[in-house]
């Protein structure tokens, strides 16, 4: 880690915005950007009550601001239709006629919804939601591929004050039946598949496999994407575009608090299962809405791309509630970069003419090893800013995303930020700040950001520390879903009062933050997050299986891999149980992204004397391939040589 940090230190290529590009921007200077960010740090009521003026509020707040650490309201006493603010507010701004979606399916199919049309579907599946008896604050759960109305079923949840929460299509069976039973949903919208390489997700079976478990669901509502057989149960799963045809196209956006719940989104912590984060109304439309406008720095001829999933909090923020409340002209695509090969995404670029490109460091490294034969082909004159998220994005990719996709003349946002905390919270501002590859730089308006030692006092510039944040902001999360001591304890529990992100950073002498990765025991696998505790639970969910540690090592793409030790019961012959059967045990439990790299079996862990595996030693060992630190709590020193002699082989 100390390496990678060094080499950040020693990073000193400065890349200042053109003046052309500063010229036309929100924010054109860094004078202006500080006094900005002093008034939002000293004045936040007044500072936020501007932005939030810009969306449209059925009922004005009375107070912008409400902290009793840990927990946080903000505009209270408003009341506003996020759905209303996102598509409605539109048609008489001008917009009503502009491209909201332009979407490609992976096969090639492509689909434009103004934002008229838009409104029109959002209306009927509304309609459709509460004549199948979905009413406010019920939970919903949504399995759906990247096609537009996996947006459109968002925004009717929203519209109609339900509380949505989105599981990514890449998830197993299991998973949803976990987040089933936290969140208690009664019903789930879903497709009967997907496209991804070339290949049917058939996303309907997992959703069927999970329901003969959990039998809170009264109603499944089906999209026919593929058009594939499925199974259809009688009297609980209608089909989407049945309903639809009997909905109406008009639907009154009532009001909803504040502070109303929007969504539960699951994400991995370093115990037990993954935590619901809680996101509200308001707060969080303010904080989507404002971090677009000038980190994106939107604009009305912009043709913005978010290559995310909607199943991931950026698919949220940055697919759907921000970009929609700003009336950009967003592109969606449904499969995978590599389909049919590298070229796909610089083909989609060129041929909608995108000018705001936003993707992840992982994708960049898998573009850069697929050869720049790829992008080279494409016409991409078009993109004006490019924008990262996920994981700390390395320089060498940073320099090729600025070289080759870029070709040196857009800027690169670097953005820092967490499911919990709902909206971007470090990052450049593209027309002010002067960027270095590997950091995400400054933080955003209203965020106070600070790097703080374990007795809670701030380091000095290059000392390392943890990140935290000083005072709320409108998009935080407002607890974990059904667990205010959970979140009291995962957040708030280092120092009082004060958010801790659970990543390790230090900032430079300019003031710049370096992320140096988490420092508790979750992985970033392709810039997703996964607690090595939930890849070993579903390791020793296997009945051969007696115990299993999981760590993360470098990996050229991904970032992290996952590597696991696994050892087996009693009697169990290791021919029987090969680590294909394991991988394969994990992605079902979990989903394809959880599967481990690799697989060690071993006849013992290394721990303490008093039970505790050294999760620290077997992360060396796969790093560095030996063990330097102190060991002499460990209860077996062979434990240790037998693994390094394994590793060897
Ligand atoms: O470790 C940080 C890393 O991703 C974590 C948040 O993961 P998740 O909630 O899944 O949200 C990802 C998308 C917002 C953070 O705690 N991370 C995210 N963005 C960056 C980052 N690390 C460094 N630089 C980033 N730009």
């Amino acid at each position: 880690m100390s390496k990678k940090i060094e080499s950040h230190l020693s990073e000193n290529r400065i890349f200042k915005p053109s003046r052309e590009f500063s010229k036309k921007a929100r924010v054109s200077s860094m004078a202006q950007y500080r006094r900005m960010y002093k008034e939002s740090i000293d004045k936040p009521a007044a500072f936020w009550a501007r932005e939030a003026r810009e969306l449209h509020w059925q009922k004005r707040w009375k107070k912008v601001l409400d902290w009793k650490p840990p927990f946080v309201k903000w505009f209270t006493g408003g009341r506003l239709n996020v759905c209303e603010n996102c598509v409605d507010r539109h048609l008489t701004n001008g917009r009503k006629n502009k491209a909201a979606i332009i979407w490609e399916g992976e096969p090639g199919d492509k689909r434009i919804l103004t934002y008229h049309q838009l409104h029109q579907e959002v209306c009927r599946f509304a309609n459709v939601l509460e004549a199948n008896g979905v009413k406010a604050k019920d939970r919903v759960l949504i399995y759906m591929p990247m096609v537009p109305e996996a947006a459109i079923a968002m925004l009717a949840c929203a519209r109609i004050g339900a509380v949505h929460s989105v599981v990514f299509g890449g998830f197993s069976a299991e998973s949803i039946l976990d987040r089933l039973e936290d969140s208690g949903a009664t019903a789930v919208i879903t497709a009967d598949g997907g496209y991804r390489r070339g290949k049917i997700v058939e996303l309907k079976t997992s959703v069927d496999e999970a329901l003969r478990k959990y039998k809170g669901v009264k109603r499944c509502i089906v999209y026919q994407r593929t058009g594939e057989k499925i199974n259809m149960r009688r009297g609980r799963d209608v089909w989407w575009h049945k309903e639809a045809e009997k909905a109406s196209s008009s639907h009154e956006p009532k009001g909803f608090d504040s502070e109303h719940p929007l969504f539960i989104l699951y994400t991995s912590g370093s115990t037990g299962k993954p935590k619901g984060i809680l996101h509200t109304s308001g707060g969080y439309l303010v904080g989507t809405y404002t971090t677009c406008k000038y980190i994106f720095d939107m604009r009305d001829d912009d043709v913005y791309w978010c290559t995310a999933d909607v199943g991931w909090i950026t698919g949220h923020s940055y697919i759907v509630f921000g970009p929609l409340a700003n009336g950009v002209t967003q592109v969606m695509y449904e499969g995978a970069p590599n389909y049919p090969d590298f070229g796909r995404f610089w083909n989609i670029v060129e041929k909608y003419g995108v000018t705001t490109f936003y993707t992840a460091p992982t994708a960049i490294r898998a573009f850069i090893k697929a050869g720049d034969k790829f992008p080279d082909r494409h016409d991409l004159s078009s993109l004006r800013l490019l924008g990262t998220v996920g994981e700390p994005i390395n320089p060498e990719a940073w320099m090729w995303y600025h070289e080759k996709i870029g070709s040196g003349r857009c800027p690169i946002v670097d953005t820092w930020w967490q499911t919990e905390t709902g909206a971007i919270m470090i990052s450049p501002l593209p027309g002010c700040t002067p960027t270095k590859p590997g950091t995400a730089t400054l933080p955003f308006f209203g965020v106070d950001a600070a790097i703080l030692d374990d007795e809670g006092n701030e380091c000095s510039a290059d000392e390392g520390g943890r990140l935290v944040i000083r005072k709320p902001w409108p998009s935080m999360l407002r607890t974990i879903y059904g667990d205010r001591n959970r979140y009291r304890k995962t957040y708030w529990n280092d120092y009082k009062g004060i958010y801790t992100a659970g990543d390790g950073a230090r900032t430079d002498k300019d003031g710049n933050f370096w992320i140096v990765g988490r420092l508790d025991d979750v992985l970033n696998v392709s810039g997703h997050r996964l607690g090595t505790a939930e890849v070993e639970s579903a390791l020793v969910s296997h009945p051969d299986v007696a115990e299993a540690a999981v760590v993360g090592r470098p990996h050229e793409i991904k970032g992290q891999g996952i590597v696991a030790f696994v050892t087996l019961k009693e009697g169990v012959r290791t021919a029987q149980t090969t680590d294909k059967i394991l991988k394969g045990h994990v992605a079902k439990a979990i989903g394809a992204i959880a599967r481990p790299d690799e697989i060690h079996l071993t006849p013992a862990l290394p721990k303490t004397r008093s039970g505790k595996i050294m999760r620290r030693i077997l992360k060396e060992l796969v790093a560095t391939g030996g063990v330097t630190g102190n060991i002499t709590t460990l209860e077996d020193f062979s434990v240790v040589s037998n693994l390094q002699k394994n590793l060897k082989k």
